[in-house]
């Protein structure tokens, strides 16, 4: 297990304190952070029902509010998959890589993915975005908003409730700089803290061909 996937795996039960402003986020200035995330949910809870795949489900705190069957959470942690079962009993949990998706091309109605192509590597956003576009018709992604500046990316440095600190890399997203960087179609949320874009699915492209082919000397 690579170092981000081992921090997000031990955060697993301290993971919600960030959407609740509880824990080592009851300190954290964040002026209209809960009216925001409200209304992120209220859109996502609004989309059309489709067979649904979260892909990087955390601990199902968004995949709750999908509508749609089958809803099936993909994420590399065991432990955030374990808080996942728990909170949206109707969905199905699978272990797996973003990077190397176990299910073939157009499975899926929509692939929804929500703060983790911003935690992504430039060497492996392609294959991420090729992968989430190939199973799905439809893509939405939600990812951390502008804050006041530009499009940006930086190295965290993160500290966990037992001390432990994790160096973490993160993006922050302008709707317009998200939906360019995906060939996306539609703002679905514009805010401060989270932005929200859709576009089309069902283009597999050259790296997931490679990927499934396996063909080549
Ligand atoms: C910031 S959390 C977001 C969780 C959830 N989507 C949400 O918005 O609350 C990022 C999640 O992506 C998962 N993840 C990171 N890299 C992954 C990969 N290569 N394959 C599958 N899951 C991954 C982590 O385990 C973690 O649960």
């Amino acid at each position: 297990m690579d170092s981000i996937r081992a921090y997000y795996d031990q955060r697993a039960p301290e993971y919600d304190d960030w959407y609740l402003g509880t824990g080592l986020f009851g300190a954290r200035d964040r002026p209209g952070w809960q009216e925001e995330l409200a209304a992120l949910l209220r859109t996502l809870a609004a989309l059309p029902p489709r067979p649904t795949l979260d892909l990087g489900c955390g601990t199902g705190f968004l995949t709750r509010h999908l509508g749609g069957q089958p809803l099936v959470g993909l994420d590399q942690s065991p432990a955030m998959l374990g808080l996942a079962r728990e909170r949206a009993p109707h969905g199905h949990f699978v272990r797996g890589d973003s990077l190397a998706l176990p299910f073939r091309d157009g499975t899926f109605g929509r692939v929804f993915t929500a703060h983790v192509y911003g935690h992504i590597l430039p060497g492996d956003r392609e294959a991420f975005v090729s992968e989430a576009r190939a199973v799905g018709a439809e893509v939405v992604v939600v990812d951390a908003g502008p804050r006041a500046g530009p499009p940006r990316d930086e190295w965290q440095d993160r500290t966990l409730n037992d001390g432990s600190r994790h160096r973490v890399y993160k993006r922050f997203f302008t709707a317009a700089a998200l939906l360019a960087e995906w060939g996306g179609e539609r703002v679905l949320h514009e805010g401060h803290w989270f932005v929200a874009v859709s576009g089309r699915g069902g283009g597999g492209g050259s790296v997931r061909r490679a990927h499934q082919d396996g063909e080549g000397d």
